[in-house]
């Protein structure tokens, strides 16, 4: 089968790599970090959890060694609490025990969690080294790989302590995918569905199209269907080519724009999911379910604004229903997610801010006291009560 290939060219394409996406492609990775990276490059450090190492560690390290380079291994451990400065410390101290030097690289072979904290430790080592994504979560494929945002969690909040670090170059197979648990796949989807509805109407009706000609319980049936697998590589190329185009002309988010194509479009959803997830203390929701609950917050608030007609908030709360049941929200108290936008607002020191949706595809930024907060609590009460 065919490989995609997605360019992300940025600062006037003086820096440019490109994201590639195949079917069992991973045993290729070595000859393929080889040619992302300099000539004087010797070694590769892997980082990687256990899991993720014990499925596909074996394959990404023999391909590296069988091009040429040296391979070490670094495993952190899984889960959000992990992605800290604790473990960067310790990163760092694994780079300069095996004295990786500025020609050298860093791998990130796993999710979102492991790649943002493999970008953060490469762009900070050294002044920053080379640095490669292998991302295996569909949540990491389509949105933190691309983008070059990399941070660890902290006292003061999720991702607050980060850098702007592009890798070299991106690696996605989709057949890691059968292995990852079913709420991870529905996860990923949701992020897939927020990205179709602030895109562009043709990108949210692939994406539903996709959902739909492939139902989501068994994703993990299809691997050995070719039209699934062109069609999921498809997905995920037109997904990761909008988020590309995004970040080409808005890389670090200026804080000044409010149109329609700034960064911040892709946080639709994200004032609600955030906020449910500090509620539940992070235990409750995938990052990516909150995040489907948050799409339909979203609409709901632009539905009753009357910015944006009811049939298209219909069709975006048809298509989160095709990811399935996400986890029950009817214990979450109302109050409590509404004292939590409070917080958020005095932790950035700015005003809240919603993306909302003017029609599918047509993305509106709007200040929080521009929105009365009955229509914000009566969208909540909707969409997470019924
Ligand atoms: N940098 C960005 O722009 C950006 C964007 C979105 C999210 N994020 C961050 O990404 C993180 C979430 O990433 P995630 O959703 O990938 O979670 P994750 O990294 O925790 O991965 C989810 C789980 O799947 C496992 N896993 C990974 N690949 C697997 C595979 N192929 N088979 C079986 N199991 C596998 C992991 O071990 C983990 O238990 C959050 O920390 C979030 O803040 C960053
Ligand atoms: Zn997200």
């Amino acid at each position: 089968m065919n490989t995609r290939s997605v360019p992300v060219n940025l600062d006037g394409n003086s820096h440019k790599y490109e994201v590639i996406v195949g079917h069992k492609v991973l045993n290729d990775c070595g000859e393929w970090a080889k040619s992302n990276l300099s000539e004087d490059s010797q070694k590769i450090i892997i980082i990687s959890n256990e899991k993720v190492f014990g499925l596909y560690g074996k394959e990404v390290s023999e391909s590296i060694k069988n091009s040429g380079l040296l391979v070490e291994t670094h495993l952190i451990g899984d889960g959000e609490e992990y992605k800290s400065f604790d473990t960067l410390q310790n990163t760092l101290k694994v780079f300069g025990q095996n004295e990786l030097k500025r020609s050298d690289a860093v791998i990130a072979l796993g999710g979102g969690i492991v790649g943002d904290l493999a970008g953060f430790a490469a762009s900070i080592y050294l002044r920053g080294i080379s640095f490669l994504q292998i991302p295996t979560t569909l949540l990491a494929m389509i949105d933190s790989s691309v983008g070059g945002k990399t941070a660890v969690n902290s006292q003061f909040g999720k991702n607050l302590i980060g850098s702007f670090y592009q890798p070299k170059g991106v690696w996605i197979d989709i057949a890691t995918l059968k292995t990852l648990e079913h709420r991870e796949i529905v996860a990923g989807f949701c992020e897939a569905i927020k990205q179709g509805a602030i895109g562009s109407k043709e990108l949210f009706d692939k994406t539903a199209s996709f959902l739909r000609d492939y139902p989501i319980n068994n994703f993990i049936y299809n691997f050995d269907n070719e039209g699934f697998l062109r069609d999921l590589t498809n997905l995920l190329a037109s997904q990761i080519d909008f988020k590309a185009q995004i970040v080409m002309q808005d890389e670090k988010e200026s804080s000044d724009r409010e149109d329609s194509k700034s960064r911040k479009i892709l946080n639709f959803g994200h004032t609600t999911a955030h906020a449910l997830e500090k509620v539940t203390d992070y235990k409750h929701f995938k990052h990516g379910e909150a995040v489907g609950y948050g799409t339909l917050v979203a609409g709901e608030i632009s539905k009753k604004l009357d910015i944006c007609d009811g049939n298209s908030i219909k069709l975006l709360n048809d298509v989160v229903g095709l990811v399935g049941k996400l986890p029950e929200t009817k214990n979450i108290e109302i109050d409590k997610i509404l004292e939590s936008f409070a917080y958020d607002k005095k932790a950035i020191g700015q005003s809240l801010q919603w993306i909302l949706l003017e029609s599918i595809g047509k993305p509106k930024i709007l200040q929080s006291q521009f929105i009365p907060k009955s229509i914000i609590k009566e969208s909540i009460i909707k969409v997470l009560k019924g």
